[in-house]
Order: C-alpha cells, then structure tokens, then sequence
C-alpha cells in the first residue's frame, strides 16, 4: 500500500468509528426520551443542555481542533434534538389562536426546541402572491383570502412534522378545522383581550382590527371565535404572564400526556 492509500485507509477507518459511535450515542437519545416518558422528567431542560456544553468544551479545550471539534457537535446536538423530537412528538403540530396570541414568536421556540420544520402560514400566502396580507384583502376581500388559506393547509397536507403557524381567522371555516385535527395536534394558545391589544396596538399588518384597534373590539371578535377555537383545539394554553421556553415546555409536555392517554 502506497502512503496516499494508507491515508485514505485510516481516514475511511476513522469515519467506521464515527459512525458506530454515532448511532450509540442516537440510541441512548431514545433511551433517554423514553426514561424520561416514563418517570414523567421534564423534556426540555435548558439548564442540563448549557451544562453538556460546558462539560464539552471543557473537554475540547486547548486541543488543536478545539473549534472545529465544537462546530461539529453543534450538529449532532441539533440531530440529536430531532431524534428525541421524532420519538416524542411525530406529527404536525398546528398552533391556532386569535391574532397576537403568540403563535409566531411560540412557533420560533418550539422550532429550535425540537428541531422540526416550520411554517407561517400568512408569510407564505403573501410570499405565494406577491402581496402583502393587507394588500390581498383590499384588492380581493376577506372571502378570497379564507380560499388561499384553505387551499394552502389543503397543500400542507404532504407534511408530516412541522410546526404549522396559522392565521388567526383559520378556524372560521370548518373544513379548516377537520383537516387540522386530522393531520396533526391543534394547540391553541389564548390571551386576554387587554394582552392581545399591547401585542397588536402598533400593528399594520391586520386588516381585520385597520379600523378597529381596541380592546372592546377585541373582545367582542373573540367571544365570536371563541367556540370555533375551543372546538378545534387538543389543549388550550394561556399565554399571558409566561415566557415563551415557558409555554413552549408546557406545550411539550402536555402533547405527550395527551399521547398517552
Ligand atoms: C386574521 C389573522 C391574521 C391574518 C389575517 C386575518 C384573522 O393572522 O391571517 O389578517 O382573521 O384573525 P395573525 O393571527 O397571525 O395576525
């Protein structure tokens, strides 16, 4: 063997042990999900994952790859993630709520938490249009957009684990609400009015509240929406008073429960 193909040799020996290795360390993921499925252990544990990496960077310190070595853990932390992910929670997860109840921002969270797709419903009809949400409704009304709403969670239907931000009128339509609920896990997440109303007060981007930017008003399409919301969802989270790894956790949590019942 010439030293070139004892260099390639060694390194194609090397990627053996790393893959070996990698499938152990996938394997104890799923143990560890399912350890903690059955003691009933919080999934997400923000302090335990800072001190992994503490741990591993002690571990990589001064060595000549350190930073290297570390970008590349990075990845197996975010596949590791999408193992637990796949055994915890494989199926989409819809989030449905009146407009500001933080199905965006929750979206954000639940998507670096668990690792899974994510799409905003709203960004991708404008994006399919070429106009804003505002604009749509000017130059074609409400009822055209409530089509490409259908349509597009029609189109959804090839997705199998995404994190599905909706619009918050989805609900209006009761196909909508049958197809969620038979595609996926409809979480709602609900506000008060006086809540809703800080979250949306300096918004352009809602024409059903243009002429209407209050509380009472607020109130009053809510109470409207209300059974339509409380239908559709599987469980029911209040948002006012937490922060979103907060309501991310009890999303989590209380999905897998509802799996297990
Ligand atoms: C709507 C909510 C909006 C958007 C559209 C209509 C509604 O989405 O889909 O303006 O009828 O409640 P957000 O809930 O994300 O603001």
């Amino acid at each position: 063997m010439d030293r070139l193909e004892e260099i390639r040799e060694k390194i194609s020996q090397c990627d053996d042990r790393i893959i070996e290795e990698l499938i152990i360390r996938m394997n104890c993921m799923k143990d560890l999900i399912e350890y903690k499925k059955q003691t009933g252990m919080q999934f997400i544990q923000p302090e335990q994952d800072k001190e992994q990496e503490n741990v591993l960077k002690n571990k990589v310190k001064d060595q000549e790859f350190e930073d290297e070595i570390l970008h590349i853990f990075k990845y197996i932390m975010k596949n590791s993630r999408k193992v637990q992910t796949k055994s915890l929670l494989d199926y989409n997860i819809f989030l449905i709520g009146f407009m500001g109840a933080g199905k965006s921002t929750v979206a954000d969270g639940l998507e670096e938490m668990l690792e899974m797709e994510r799409i905003e419903m709203d960004t991708l009809i404008a994006e399919k249009q070429g106009m804003s949400i505002p604009q749509i409704f000017e130059e074609y009304g409400e009822a055209f957009f409530r089509d490409l709403e259908s349509n597009l969670l029609i189109e959804l239907q090839k997705k199998s684990q995404a994190i599905v931000s909706c619009g918050g009128g989805i609900v209006m339509r009761p196909e909508n609400a049958e197809h969620m609920k038979k595609h996926g896990r409809v979480v709602l997440l609900s506000a008060s009015p006086k809540t809703i109303f800080e979250r949306v007060k300096d918004s352009k981007e809602r024409p059903i509240l243009n002429d209407n930017m209050n509380v009472a008003f607020i109130e009053e399409l809510m109470e409207k929406r209300r059974e339509k919301y409380l239908a559709t969802a599987d469980i029911i989270v209040e948002t006012d008073g937490k922060n979103v790894v907060e309501i991310c956790e009890e999303i989590i949590s209380r999905l897998v429960v509802l799996d297990r019942n």
